[in-house]
């Protein structure tokens, strides 16, 4: 007995130590690439070594840090999907329901199929030198990566790039209701009217049946088609496919209550937003700098990120938007892939802007922004106000909630008044101060946490490691299976028992109604009979 406390405060101990982890991110945009070096960056900054795979690696190579070089998936989907990747071009988004997030669902599952198959990947996994402590593995519309923790044998910890919604909350816990944790994608913010109640329950329970008979059966298959090929090489057995799924031991989220809404979280799912950003911002290019210091009304700082290209826009739009920032006093900062002529003298083209440095810089007015979860967060980590102009997935969601909390305004992108709207929203926003104060305050709030999100992350992948998986914060609702949570089989008894007893009543009236007619009857013939002999 005294024994086996003693090893296990020596191997509490032990896991104090520098661990080795291995970071994946299988989705290679540049935004989602964004959060994975930062992971890497925060582990690297407390001691521990890092194997990464990433489709976007480092320039330099740094000490600790391993980098497996992945295909960019994205890129050959674009290929093998070009209706899908065009429909997401500004002529077709702009007047359009937000896309459906299940046109996610097929691309996901590719993507990852062409992840897991690429040559580095498989030769990776397969080596049985590697060993790791724990995998952080960021969740992208697609369970399958899962298998990859059985395989060294070690927790599993998922990543969501984005806010606590349904459908990444099932990994740890419970399916939250579609009243107040809508869609993703959706356009409608809580509290809900009751159409929109109703239409986010009915896009939810089409996500679930299309899930389960579509997703689900495809990716199994992938799973047992792959990982044990993998395993064998690596002298481990695979759990089943729901096994690996559903044994995570923690689920980060890239999002805080300040940023998007305070949602009721698993103890197993934690808020680290704003980890990525470094504690001290880079320096800025010196031209930059010297634009941003010497600029006398403010800089206002356009970007639509890198979904969106501005060279998406016609000449017209392009030549809209320039006049309308020519009548501005402040220097303004778009960036631009293209070329554009007759740039007004406040207009400065930027084919790469050091974002978080211009945020941070004193002089910045205000940030026109296409509203995704790192501008959104960086907004509100350096208490600048912003002109939100959503343009799909959960950037509507996301301006939404900071134009409800009074950070801002939305303009919506459309092709004729965008340039006059943006006009009207910019000058108001520089008229008043009340959206620089209520920018001011929620970055205050934002910022007054316990503990930092940069040390956070760090804290709860080193907790998992010491409590190997952390099985104490895991949700019971992941061992019932859902006919019990729902109570089914109670309903089921009680509707049972109910039918029971009505057809048992109904049978003892029936057999009294034939008694009793029975007894009149056989009174009635006496009576008769008695009536006969009196007469
Ligand atoms: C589930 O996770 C725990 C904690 O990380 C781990 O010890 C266990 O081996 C995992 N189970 C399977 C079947 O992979």
């Amino acid at each position: 007995m005294q024994l086996k406390s003693i090893a296990v405060s020596l191997l509490l101990l032990a896991s104090c130590e520098a661990l080795r982890i291995l970071v994946v991110f299988p989705m290679a945009s540049k935004s989602h690439s964004i959060l994975g070096h930062g992971v890497v960056n925060r582990l690297l900054e407390a001691g521990h070594e890092v194997v990464h795979l990433t489709a976007i690696p480092r320039e330099e190579p740094e000490k600790n840090l391993k980098e497996i070089v992945v295909p960019d998936g994205v890129e050959s989907l674009s290929k093998s999907y070009p209706e899908n990747f065009n429909s997401l071009t500004l002529k077709n988004i702009v007047g359009k329901p937000n896309v459906d997030s299940t046109f996610f669902f097929d691309l996901a599952f590719d993507f990852h199929k062409l992840f897991l198959e690429d040559k580095n990947v498989v030769e990776f996994l397969g080596n049985p030198k590697e060993k790791f402590d724990a995998v952080i593995i960021e969740w992208f519309f697609s369970d399958v990566v899962a298998g990859i923790a059985p395989l060294f044998q070690c927790p599993l910890i998922w990543l969501g790039s984005t806010e606590a919604h349904w459908e990444v909350i099932k990994l740890v816990d419970n399916i939250p209701g579609p009243a107040d944790n809508v869609d993703l994608f959706s356009t409608h913010t809580p509290p809900l009217h009751f159409w929109d109640r109703l239409s986010e329950l009915w896009k939810m329970f089409k996500k679930i049946i299309k899930m389960n008979l579509i997703s689900y059966p495809k990716e199994k298959e992938l799973y047992k088609n792959y990982f044990p090929r993998i395993a064998d090489k690596r002298g481990v057995t695979m759990p089943s496919y729901e096994t690996a799924v559903y044994n995570g031991s923690l689920l980060l989220l890239n999002s805080h209550p300040t940023i998007r809404t305070p949602h009721s979280l698993p103890q197993s799912a934690k808020y680290v937003g704003g980890y990525h950003i470094d504690f001290k911002p880079k320096p800025l290019p010196e031209d930059i700098q010297y634009l941003m210091d010497t600029a006398r009304y403010g800089v206002i700082y356009f970007s639509m990120g890198s979904n969106l290209k501005s060279s998406d826009m016609s000449e017209e739009m392009k030549r809209r938007i320039l006049y309308i920032f020519s009548t501005f006093k402040q220097r303004i900062f778009w960036k631009f892939e293209g070329e554009l002529n007759n740039i007004p003298p406040n207009v400065f083209l930027m084919k790469w802007a050091p974002q978080q440095s211009i945020l941070a810089h004193p002089t910045l007015r205000l940030f026109i922004t296409h509203g995704g979860q790192l501008s959104t967060t960086e907004a509100i980590h350096y208490g600048v106000p912003v002109i939100g102009v959503p343009v799909l997935a959960d950037q509507h969601l996301n301006m939404d909630t900071v134009i409800q909390k009074g950070l801002g305004l939305k303009v919506n992108l459309n092709v004729d008044n965008f340039a006059y709207e943006l006009g009207l929203a910019m000058t108001e926003m520089l008229i008043t101060q009340k959206y620089k104060q209520r920018a001011r305050e929620l970055s205050e709030i934002y910022h007054h946490r316990p503990i930092s999100p940069r040390k956070e992350i760090v804290h709860w992948v080193e907790h998992v490691v010491k409590t190997q998986g952390a099985p104490h914060l895991r949700s019971p609702s992941l061992m019932m299976p859902w006919y019990q949570k729902m109570y089914i089989d109670l309903i089921t008894i009680v509707c049972s028992l109910l039918i029971l007893s009505l057809n048992l009543i109904n049978r003892i009236r029936y057999y009294y109604s034939i008694r009793h007619k029975v007894n009149k009857a056989e009174k009635q013939i006496q009576k008769s009979a008695l009536n006969k002999k009196v007469r």
